[in-house]
């Protein structure tokens, strides 16, 4: 977002007030509760909502950078997910909906989806897995996701989801990564009426990877595959011989639950750590709040579960929370643009979790799409993943919400693991724009470069001063970075990367990020893997990727790229260059633009200077050059640019 537009936001001061009628149905009605928030007991008050086997001793150790939650507690993360929702009427509750994109259908309640993964778990255990191994799971949408990351949860055996999406090179750096030693695929996964082949990519990932037992694969798309003689198994086939009886293990609060790689400013993705205890209070009770949660609800994250929305919010808060919860396998706009609105009537969706790229697509296509159908079941609308301009906000507001649904835009990140600035939905008015305020018993401020809060009315550095239960707590196998990445510019308060400001009711407006990683759709991308892929390819020289202003992404990859000696620019370079970095990192990543030059803007000491790449790509005046090398280089760049 542009600061000149924020400028206008802040000046514009429209608010939206809880309605008397939602207000007084909400869960949260008070704002005593921020209050509270500010003693440790109140994060014990909210742990005690879960089932311990063991109580803990203490509620933090903080040795910054490290925290440790609900020291000496014990629990499960699959039990407080399944076992205890078992005991009444409960576990005939329809625990995931699922929709597939061709249509198909399957209700599993609590009851299903516990025997579900306790065979699961027991044929990991039967085939290996212990409390302590590493487990990637490379999955469409579909049940067996969960079931699978609930059954690693069940032995202590910590997952890393690897989103579908990724290419079988990032998938294999992220299973070397985590040593895992089995993996978990499908023959291949529906995409818009096409497939993708995921276990051909898993095969072409897993060459020569020596750290891997076993490859488990779920029968969906029923597409031809070769299995691996003493390596790879049929899901559906070990699932016919397993026991449904599986006790869960019980874990330290502290063990580790899953890792989750995500983008940073180098070319290595970051493994990051969550454990139990802290992570499971975080995201029940602010999946409970945030939602305001009733237990007829029916309940829509459109999220995958290989990013962190899809673990927090669409497995670990709502299962835990006893929720009912829809699955949706597919795209948009398959087979047509009404699909989302069409499985909203079809299942009464009563709280729909979406992102701003979303909103923004469904703003393009028009409102005729959710105006042909019966959305009058919503009662609430979640926004997360990027900042929501404020028309597509209100565009949310009023054709998806009818006017009567309060908009919850949540700010968190892959290492929060947890929403940490939210509107409550009953008591806080919202600002279109503008994520509101820190959940309860969450600190954060506006700080300047030396840490200091700066005065309300005024941007700066979003910094989180205090430790809370779902924070990450390393990057796997790597303190060092963690340190330097996250706790390196203040001691022992948390960097995550964002510029904000804050106005004079302390609301707080996302600037977007401050360092190197590009938002892409609500996706994280780090600038050095694109530029890594680019100058992978025989033909590229240099490479410097920049995040431009996009209409429906949010921001978008442009190129501009340097040829070896004696390359020749033809139409086709282009187009191969964009395949070869979809190639290499996934669809996600392929570049929107790709610009030849003869040079890139560098500083004398050779550092290219990206924010006059930034100026050009996005028409604006060139700011300060005096630190280049050679100002020519600029000029004949802005000159020969073309989008
Ligand atoms: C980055 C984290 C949190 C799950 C999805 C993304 C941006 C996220 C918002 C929001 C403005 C937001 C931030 C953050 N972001 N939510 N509501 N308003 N910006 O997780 O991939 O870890 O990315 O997404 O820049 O740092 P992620």
């Amino acid at each position: 977002m542009e600061e000149k537009n924020l400028e206008a936001l802040l000046e514009e001061d429209r608010q939206f007030i809880p309605s008397e009628e939602f207000h007084k149905n909400a869960l949260i009605q008070s704002a005593d509760i921020y209050e509270q928030g500010q003693s440790l007991g109140f994060w014990e008050e909210q742990a005690k909502q879960l089932s311990w086997l063991s109580p803990w001793e203490k509620t933090l150790e903080w040795n910054p950078p490290f925290a440790q939650w609900f020291v000496g507690g014990k629990l499960n993360a699959s039990a407080n997910c399944l076992d205890r929702h078992l005991h009444n009427w409960h576990r005939n509750k329809a625990a995931i909906i699922f929709e597939g994109e061709n249509g198909d259908s399957q209700v599993l309640t609590y009851q299903d989806l516990h025997r579900e993964v306790s065979k699961f778990a027991n044929v990991l255990k039967a085939n290996g897995v212990n409390k302590g191994d590493r487990v990637t799971i490379y999955l469409p949408m579909i049940p067996e996701a969960v079931i699978s990351m609930l059954a690693c949860a069940r032995l202590g055996a910590p997952h890393s989801v690897v989103f579908g999406g990724f290419s079988s090179e990032a998938l294999r750096d992220r299973v070397i990564d985590a040593q895992a030693k089995v993996v978990i695929t499908s023959d291949g996964s529906f995409r818009r009426g096409n497939t993708i082949p995921l276990k051909d990519n898993t095969d072409i990932a897993l060459d020569g990877v020596d750290c891997v037992e076993h490859v488990f694969v779920i029968q969906r798309t029923k597409q031809t595959v070769q299995m691996k003689e003493n390596r790879d198994l049929w899901y559906h086939e070990e699932m016919a011989k397993a026991s449904p009886v599986c006790p869960a293990e019980p874990m330290d609060a502290e063990d580790m639950l899953f890792i989750l790689y995500t983008s940073g400013t180098t070319g290595k993705p970051k493994g990051v750590v969550h454990t139990t205890g802290g992570y499971m209070v975080g995201v029940s009770t602010t999946h409970r709040w945030v939602f305001d949660l009733k237990e007829e609800d029916v309940y829509w994250c459109t999220a995958d579960v290989g990013w962190i929305t899809g673990h927090s919010y669409i497995v670990y808060g709502p299962l835990a929370n006893g929720a009912t919860v829809l699955m949706y396998e597919g795209s948009p706009d398959y087979p047509n643009r009404d699909r989302f609105w069409e499985i909203v009537e079809k299942y009464k969706v009563t709280i729909l979790y979406t992102a701003p790229t979303a909103i923004r697509t469904f703003m393009k296509w028009g409102p005729q799409y959710p105006q042909s159908r019966d959305l009058s079941s919503l009662r609430l609308l979640g926004s997360v993943g990027e900042p929501i301009n404020p028309e597509a906000w209100m565009w949310y507001y009023k054709y998806i919400g009818g006017e009567r649904c309060p908009i919850v835009d949540t700010w968190w990140q892959t290492e929060t693991g947890m929403i940490m600035m939210t509107p409550l939905p009953g008591i806080t008015s919202l600002k279109p724009g503008s994520c509101t305020v820190p959940f309860p018993g969450v600190r954060i401020e506006v700080v300047d470069s030396a840490g200091h809060p700066v005065p309300k009315g005024s941007g700066g550095y979003l910094a989180i001063k205090e430790p809370w239960p779902a924070m990450l707590r390393n990057i796997y196998g790597d303190p060092a970075r963690f340190e330097r990445t996250y706790f390196g510019n203040w001691p022992g308060v948390y960097f995550p990367g964002d510029g904000a400001k804050w106005d004079k009711d302390g609301y707080f407006w996302i600037l977007g990020r401050v360092d190197d990683v590009i938002n892409v759709s609500g996706h994280r991308i780090g600038t050095m893997e694109v530029e890594s892929a680019l100058v992978d390819h025989p033909s590229v020289a240099e490479a410097a990727v920049i995040g431009k202003n996009h209409e429906v992404k949010g921001q978008a990859l442009a190129c501009f790229v340097t040829l070896k000696e004696g390359i020749e620019i033809t139409p086709d370079l282009e187009n191969e260059l964009k395949k070869h970095v979809a190639k290499k990192i996934g669809a996600l990543a392929r570049p929107d633009d790709i610009f030849f030059t003869a040079e890139l803007p560098k500083t004398r000491s050779g550092k290219i200077m990206r924010r006059l790449l930034r100026d050009i790509a996005e028409g604006r005046a060139i700011g300060d050059t005096t630190t280049l090398a050679d100002a020519s280089v600029v000029n004949t760049l802005k000159a020969n640019y073309q989008e």
